[in-house]
């Protein structure tokens, strides 16, 4: 399971006391579906039935949009 994502932004975010939970602590987006990156926003759950060994593309990196199986990530820019 992974997933392609865009990300736009070009330098890195500050987190500060403010971006703690209610239990204090704070929560790092990694699967790439939040809408308020870098924190997780609870988008994560609509990965929790990908396949293993299986690259997805949500329509407009939107959890809620249609998920397609996609080739692979294309690195070709790098
Ligand atoms: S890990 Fe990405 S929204 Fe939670």
């Amino acid at each position: 399971m992974a997933r392609e994502v865009t990300h736009e932004e070009r330098g890195p975010a500050v987190l500060d006391d403010e971006d703690k939970g209610d239990d204090g602590l704070i929560y790092v987006c990694r699967c790439g579906l939040s809408d308020s990156k870098p924190l997780c926003d609870g988008s994560h759950r609509a990965t929790a039935d990908e396949a293993d060994g299986v690259v997805y593309k949500y329509a407009d990196d939107d959890p809620d949009g249609e998920r397609r199986e996609i080739a692979g990530i294309d690195y070709e820019d790098e």
